[in-house]
């Protein structure tokens, strides 16, 4: 399995790069509780090494979307089809997500999560790819920001698949690009 996959961050690099969000992010929200919500299945790995670096109060939670790309009709429908029933009125959150590519998925849940009134939202990502983006939707934070990358590289690995495969890799690799 490995062998299809080229390195493109190490486990080492990986944990340097995640140490200095933790860092950063406990800067930013110093003497507040996080609640953080984790997207799933994507930023599970990111998410449990992330939050051991961050050295606050804080909850978590998960959620996830399920996009239906109708591209034919210039349309995009996406829904949230699971999320653990959190308060989010009030509160400080931060949602950690996988990849930013097209933005939409981002988009979506900012205007979702913004609808129940937390006191701030910000956003962690694992990688940036703002080559891809049709919507303008930036992370506060993204470990992998790819600016110099072809935007077109398929990255698996660290909780990132490929049709379900490559999540438990401990790097993150690129394969030949599937589509
Ligand atoms: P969006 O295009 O920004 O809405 O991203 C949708 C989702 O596509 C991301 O959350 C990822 O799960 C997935 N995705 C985009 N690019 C890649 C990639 O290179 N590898 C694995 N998943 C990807
Ligand atoms: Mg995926």
């Amino acid at each position: 399995m490995k062998d299809e996959v080229s390195v493109l961050y190490s486990e080492e690099q990986i944990a340097r790069r995640v140490a200095q969000l933790g860092e950063e992010i406990a800067r930013t929200f110093a003497g507040k509780e996080i609640c953080v919500l984790g997207l799933m299945k994507g930023s599970l790995v990111f998410l449990a090494d992330l939050i051991r670096k961050i050295p606050l109060d804080l909850t978590v939670n998960l959620i996830r979307v399920s996009s239906h790309r109708e591209q034919a009709a210039g349309r995009v429908l996406t829904e949230i089809v699971y999320s653990t029933a959190v308060p989010l009125e009030g509160k400080h959150v931060l949602l950690v997500k996988d990849i930013v590519d097209t933005g939409i998925t981002l988009s979506y849940l900012l205007a979702h999560i913004h609808e129940h009134g937390p006191a701030s939202l910000r956003v962690c990502a694992l990688v940036d790819k703002p080559e891809a983006r049709r919507i303008d939707v930036h992370p506060d934070w993204a470990a992998f920001p790819l600016v110099e990358a072809p935007a077109d590289r398929f990255l698996v690995g660290y909780g990132l698949d490929w049709m379900e495969r490559f999540r438990g890799l401990p790097f993150i690799g690129t394969i030949p690009s599937p589509r």
